[in-house]
């Protein structure tokens, strides 16, 4: 089996994706390590602990990441308007009775990387602040090939949490693959699928019906698409089942931090097609999802 932590920000498809993880017996999962995005740290770190409660999992450790971006700003942008003031749905959901392990996300990912050299996958579904060492492999949802972020045409949300921090983890000469939105915004949970999964007898259906109304609100409003993007559940399949999808080298691109003061937009790294841009031979590249079989995505996404 595949030894994988989540690094997370749950947020509703972050709840989509550990689930699947947790049903699906191509992956052990050693651990969750939380992050800001979709929530604050700290209250990312009390939905991992929920969510693993919910379903019984209480036996995978959390380990509490990073509160502050790599560069210590505490200004942080939070995705409440799609995920809610809780991250889950606006459910108020009982606080947790199980605690975090002792230790920091980057120690415990540094602990497990030991422990199992160059066995670990690294599913990053946040901000990549925790993330500053070499893995086995990290799998990252974050940036966009050759299509327009989400959070401005530059900048996808999980590369714009943490610019620095993208920085220091797409160099950092580890195994990288990245899915980005031109793979997820083909994966669609449509309202079909989701009336599917309401008549589902599961406790992991039932949670993800009970929290997802918001979001496929926001997916309506935002997007008009009757349906939600995959973005981190399809992160986390490219684990489970990386035959779904094909794949390229891309070239990592860095936007320069003028555009993030003048004109709006982040430092980030996006992907190029390789021919395109000759020029830029040489310079580091990284594994890009180019196409997905998305009815296969979503339908594992289902039957687990
Ligand atoms: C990413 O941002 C978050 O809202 C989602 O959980 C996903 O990881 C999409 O850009
Ligand atoms: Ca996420």
């Amino acid at each position: 089996r595949k030894k994988v932590i989540i690094d997370t920000d749950p947020g509703i498809d972050d709840a989509m994706a550990i689930f699947v993880a947790l049903r699906s017996p191509e992956l052990q999962v050693l651990g969750l390590t939380t992050t800001f995005g979709n929530v604050h740290t700290a209250l990312a770190t009390r939905n991992a602990l929920h969510l693993l409660e919910a379903v019984g999992r209480t036996d995978i450790p959390v380990a509490e990441g990073s509160h502050v971006t790599v560069k210590k700003a505490s200004k942080l942008r939070i995705a409440s308007f799609v995920h809610g003031s809780d991250g889950l749905g606006n459910q108020d959901f009982p606080a947790p009775t199980t605690k975090p392990v002792d230790q920091t996300a980057a120690a415990f990912l540094v602990e497990q990387a030991n422990l199992y050299p160059g066995q670990v996958t690294v599913v990053a579904l946040g901000p990549l602040t925790n993330l500053a060492l070499k893995i086995g492999q990290i799998i990252i949802l974050g940036g966009a090939y050759s299509v327009n972020g989400n959070v401005n045409p530059a900048a996808e949300a999980n590369i714009f949490g943490d610019p620095d921090a993208a920085d220091i983890v797409f160099t950092c000469g580890a195994d990288i693959l990245a899915i980005g939105l031109n793979v997820t915004h083909q994966v669609v949970l449509t309202d079909t699928d989701r009336e599917k999964l309401e008549q589902c007898d599961s406790k992991y259906a039932r949670y993800l019906c009970k929290i997802m109304g918001i979001y496929y609100d926001y997916h309506k409003d935002a997007y008009l698409i009757k349906g939600v993007y995959l973005h981190d559940p399809t992160t986390l399949i490219s684990a489970v089942n990386p035959s779904l999808m094909t794949y390229t080298e891309g070239v990592v691109r860095l936007w320069s931090l003028d555009c993030v003061y003048n004109g709006g937009f982040s430092l980030m790294y996006w992907f190029c097609r390789y021919g395109e841009i000759t020029a830029w031979t040489g310079m580091l590249t990284v594994k890009v999802a180019v196409t997905v079989d998305a009815p296969a995505v979503v339908e594992l996404m289902m039957q687990r």
